[in-house]
């Protein structure tokens, strides 16, 4: 065997492994994957999907939803990415044969789709968390957002969060992206359980708390529900796109995947149940209740501010923090955007680690400007990437590791000794997992197509 010297973090994509970048350590690995997990989707859309459909009957759902069909792929992806070393597209050559190319080229469409709008809505938060600190939130909430949103400042601030994303992936694996998780995703824990017992400490806490999580299970018999229920898992655990894939290429042979799965899980739920738990009762001590009503994106970034105005000074610390905990979450699940399709550049056309975050990040920032010009565009990409292309893609890789693979429980056992239930895994992607996904994308292109959901 030949050997090889290293290059170090700056440089990659070789084909053959040895040289491929690496995490520095187990946890490394684990925070950067939460920090991909962690994002805009747990605190914009989590709970909110609770309160509109089943309160904590949707939570449970939700985690039925995530152990039964989520959880399998992303150990899926695990298995496929560290088996592989290599981003999406070759991995899955690498296992399927050419064939199978065409799926790893989807994954990077849908990488391209979900950072363009993506980077966009993470431009308002940065615009939001440095108004609070300068500014408080006085004033008209709703001509403050109709102005934040779309227009040249959203493209300003589409632009600046574009190039922190690309200067971080851009840093490497290790140097870059690693580092920049370990010292924010501790950030983000901190702020969030503290807003959230700040908010419990409120006069309207229990309200709120009702409001979010009263069970209410015959709202649960809707194939709708259950397919936003598995939209929001696959979106929240970064699923379907090869972006865990990828993060699961600079792996060890020997990292235990069912473990770090788990835990990932794990994390990425507690961050979105406890978001929710700080922010309705924040809205509720306001008496804002009916302002949540029509969107998401309303709840977050017209009704909040109001209630931190409400608050006085207080609210502005709160409420800075708060969005600074969104740009945290939205920027650690941009570098995991960015580094997909960065390393898919890097490990098929051999182009260096910069330029390719470079050139990629300036093709995005481009992509995303329609979004920043036109909330309906934001949404409609973000509909037809939550709920069709990521659902699409983990059909996909459930066919894929379940039915087509030669020896996936083989593989995924590596590392893990002592684990009996790779079978059961195995069952879940073939018998389980293809039926749900085909009911949710059945009803994702209904709402697609009639403009709503
Ligand atoms: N998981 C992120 C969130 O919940 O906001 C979004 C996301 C990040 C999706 C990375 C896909 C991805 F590859």
């Amino acid at each position: 065997m030949p050997v090889v010297v290293t290059t170090g973090d700056e440089e990659g994509g070789e084909d053959m492994g040895e040289q491929r970048e690496h995490w520095g350590s187990r946890l490394g690995f684990v925070m950067a994957a939460v920090g991909s997990a962690v994002g805009l989707g747990n605190m914009w859309r989590f709970s909110y999907l609770a309160a509109e459909s089943g309160g904590a009957a949707f939570v449970v759902l939700y985690i039925g939803m995530t152990a039964l069909v989520a959880l399998p792929i992303m150990l899926a992806e695990f298995t496929l990415g560290r088996g592989a070393r290599q981003s999406p597209v070759l991995a899955l050559a690498h296992y399927g044969g050419p064939a199978w190319k065409p799926l790893g080229w989807l994954f990077v469409a849908a990488g391209f789709l979900i950072l363009a709008y993506y980077s966009v809505i993470a431009g308002w938060t940065v615009r939001y968390a440095l108004l609070g600190l300068r500014d408080g939130f006085a004033g008209d909430a709703s001509a403050r957002f109709a102005a934040i949103s779309t227009g040249l400042t959203a493209i300003v601030f589409h632009a600046a969060f574009m190039a922190v994303t690309v200067s971080v992936v851009a840093g490497g694996v290790r140097s870059g992206i690693e580092r920049t998780n370990l010292v924010l995703m501790p950030m983000l824990f901190v702020i969030l359980i503290g807003l959230a017992i700040y908010a419990s400490q409120l006069d309207g806490a229990a309200l709120g708390y009702a409001y979010y999580l009263r069970p209410r299970f015959d709202e649960l018999a809707s194939f709708s529900v259950l397919s936003q229920a598995a939209g929001q898992a696959f979106f929240s655990l970064s699923l379907g796109m090869g972006a865990m894939l990828t993060y699961a290429s600079y792996l060890d042979r020997h990292e235990h995947l069912p473990n770090a799965s788990l835990q990932i899980a794990g994390a990425d739920f507690l961050v979105a149940f406890i978001a929710g738990l700080a922010v309705f009762p924040l809205i509720f001590a306001h008496g804002l209740e009916t302002a949540v009503g029509e969107s998401t994106v309303g709840a977050l970034f017209i009704t909040l501010p109001t209630a931190f105005e409400k608050m006085g000074l207080a609210g502005r610390l709160v409420g800075t923090l708060f969005f600074a905990a969104l740009v945290v979450g939205a920027l650690t699940s941009a570098i995991a955007l960015l580094e997909q399709v960065v390393a898919t550049a890097m490990d098929v056309f051999k182009w260096p680690r910069r330029s390719s975050a470079i050139g990629l990040g300036v093709i995005i920032f481009l992509m995303g400007v329609p979004a920043a010009l036109d909330l309906d565009v934001l949404g409609k990409m973000d509909q037809l990437a939550g709920n069709v292309f990521l659902v699409i893609g983990s059909l996909a890789l459930a066919i894929f590791v379940g039915w087509r693979m030669q020896d996936p429980i083989g593989e995924v056992a590596i590392g893990a000794p002592g684990v009996r239930w790779f079978f059961l895994w195995r069952s879940l992607l073939r018998f389980v997992a293809p039926p749900v996904l085909i009911v949710v994308l059945y009803y994702s292109f209904r709402a697609l197509v009639s403009g709503d959901g």
